[in-house]
């Protein structure tokens, strides 16, 4: 038997769509396989109850078939489905560790990631991999057609999880179709300006480029609160604050010493909206990894 931790994901961060991500220190989903004669999925933990078990219709399951390697996948959610935070991403990116490894199929990480986006298609409709990059390779991802690019990076994070339900499909249905050249130049200098703060550690720079006045707005109406949420968040001291994935969840980027005041400040603002949230207080971390036999 493998056991791999495969962490929640950030994707996007405002300026990003669709390319950038962020793998998380927590939450995660632990992943257990063991060869087996066919496919065989069990699943226990947070929202298990929403994730199909049929391999034919799990993200772990369509990874199995992608790599040939029949097995008993255990997965142990700790992240919530329909979070935002890459459920389905860290269970495509364990089992894709695992079985990899499990049947010596010697695919590095990097070709890991468009195998996991397929499981990932399984559930969520398209193969984005904007959150499976993350969780395999772990730090700051920007993924794009011609492949990842990643760097370490250590920003302190609040993620604020509403008792909300918001689909993907839903979420990506009130996208603009186009957007006019002052709001590229716009998107080009905030990603520009984030990517420069990841690569410096520097969380101001990065909540400066987390702004978005492209997708964000246009989903901001299905997340209840989520303005009052966002600006609380920065009268607190956070650096920036955007829609975590396809939301519901809302990420802040701040100082280590302001997360607990953001973290319940966020709580306190959709509280006034009659939603119940909870939040972690975490930072950037690192990518999938084995936990031992
Ligand atoms: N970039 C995707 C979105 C993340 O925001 O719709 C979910 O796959």
């Amino acid at each position: 038997m493998l056991t791999v931790r495969a962490p929640a994901t950030s994707a996007n961060l405002g300026s990003g769509f669709d390319v950038f991500g962020v793998a998380l220190e927590r939450p995660a989903d632990v992943v257990r396989v063991e060869k087996a004669e066919q496919t065989r999925i069990t699943v226990t933990g947070a929202g298990k109850q929403y994730i199909p078990e049929d391999p034919e219709k799990n993200t772990a399951g369509a990874v199995a078939r992608a790599l040939d390697a029949p097995a008993h996948i255990r997965i142990d959610k700790g992240v919530r489905p329909a979070s935002g935070l890459g459920s389905s991403a860290a269970s495509a990116a364990g089992a894709a560790l695992a079985v990899n490894e499990l049947y010596d199929r010697g695919r590095s990480r990097e070709e890991l990631v468009p195998v996991a986006a397929e499981g990932e298609a399984v559930v969520a409709g398209d193969a984005h991999r904007d959150n499976v990059a993350p969780a395999l390779l772990g730090g700051f991802t920007v993924a794009t057609p011609d492949g990842v690019t990643r760097v370490d990076a250590d920003i302190p994070v609040v993620v604020c999880l509403p008792d909300l339900v918001v689909s993907t499909r839903d979420a990506r249905a009130v996208v603009p179709e186009g957007l006019r050249v002052s709001e590229l130049v716009e998107t080009v200098g905030n990603a520009a300006t984030l990517t420069t703060g990841m690569h410096r550690d520097d969380p101001e720079l990065v909540g400066r480029g987390m702004t978005d006045s492209v997708v964000t707005p246009a989903r901001a109406q299905l997340i209840d609160g989520y303005d009052d949420v966002r600006e609380a968040a920065l009268d607190a001291g956070a650096a920036g604050v955007t829609i975590s994935g396809a939301g519901p969840g809302v990420i802040a980027v701040c100082d280590e010493r302001n997360q607990r005041a953001v973290a319940a400040t966020m709580i306190d603002a959709f509280d006034r909206h009659g939603v119940e949230a909870s939040a972690y207080q975490t930072s950037t971390g690192e990518g999938a990894r084995f936990l031992g036999n």
